[in-house]
């Protein structure tokens, strides 16, 4: 990993599949800034058993959003933290219009305030654009690292060893909403509920597409020439 870059904060938006998290790691990686995934977060909780677990667990079954209100209490509380300080990549937040408008209110209230001199610029948007029938097949295909999350697919990116991790050896699952009939759903709750984010963005002229349907490197390179070409740069 390199050493954090000021990059500030990046919104990767994108329908199921898309390649958010694959990016996501790439890029937190590469600029030594923290992944946010709100979908990780709720898993965790929903793994330990929480108060939040409990009541995430039956809507993400069934491919539906998570209330509003407990995934931006859970935002809010995250990109607190001090690794959060040169920037974070938030990957499938915001969602709905709702966590948009309180997002930008959130940067104005907090962020800006608290950032001891303008290190904070507003965050870089990107929308991964992908094909309807390639996404389905990368979410049938996609397996998940037991232990730490690393992310695989048994058609475009296959493990040394089918179903163990090339990188810690945990096995690999298929995550409980990557069912076929889920993944209709949760492109149908993207498609109503998503796509109106990316144009509240778009109006703003704050949104990049990028060609996610290219090889996972090739999406990789358009997503750090974005961050490093910016209007007004944190770099
Ligand atoms: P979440 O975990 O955010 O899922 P998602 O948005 O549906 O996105 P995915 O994780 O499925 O896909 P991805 O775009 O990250 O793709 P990946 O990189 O894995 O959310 C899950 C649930 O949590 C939601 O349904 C909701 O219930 C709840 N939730 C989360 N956030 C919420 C919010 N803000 N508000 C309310 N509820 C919320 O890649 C997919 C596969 O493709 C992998 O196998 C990968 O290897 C492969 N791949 C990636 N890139 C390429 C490429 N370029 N070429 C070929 N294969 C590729």
């Amino acid at each position: 990993m390199e050493t954090s870059q000021n990059i500030g904060p990046v919104v990767l938006l994108g329908p199921p599949g898309a390649g958010k998290g694959t990016q996501a790691k790439r890029i937190a990686e590469h600029y030594g800034i923290p992944q946010i995934s709100t979908g990780d977060i709720l898993r965790g909780n929903v793994q330990r058993g929480t108060e939040l677990g409990l009541q995430a667990q039956a809507l993400m079954a069934r491919g539906e959003l998570v209330p509003d209100d407990l995934v931006c209490d859970m935002v809010a509380w995250r990109v607190r933290d001090v690794d959060c300080e040169c920037g974070f990549i938030l990957d499938g937040f915001p969602r709905t219009a709702r966590q948009a408008g309180w997002l930008d209110a959130f940067f104005e209230s907090e962020i800006f305030e608290n950032s001891g001199g303008g290190k904070w610029c507003l965050p870089i948007v990107i929308r991964i654009d992908v094909d309807y029938n390639q996404l389905v097949k990368r979410l049938t295909g996609r397996r998940t690292c037991l232990a730490n999350g690393h992310i695989y697919n048994v058609y475009f990116q296959p493990p040394r060893i089918p179903d163990i991790c090339d990188v810690d050896g945990s096995p690999l699952i298929i995550r409980s909403d990557d069912r076929e009939e889920v993944i209709r759903e949760r492109l149908q709750t993207y498609d109503v509920q998503t796509r109106p984010v990316a144009e509240y963005y778009e109006q703003k002229g704050r949104l990049v597409p990028v060609n996610g349907d290219l090889e996972v490197g090739e999406v990789t390179g358009q997503m750090f020439w974005v961050i490093e070409h910016r209007d007004g740069n944190c770099l």
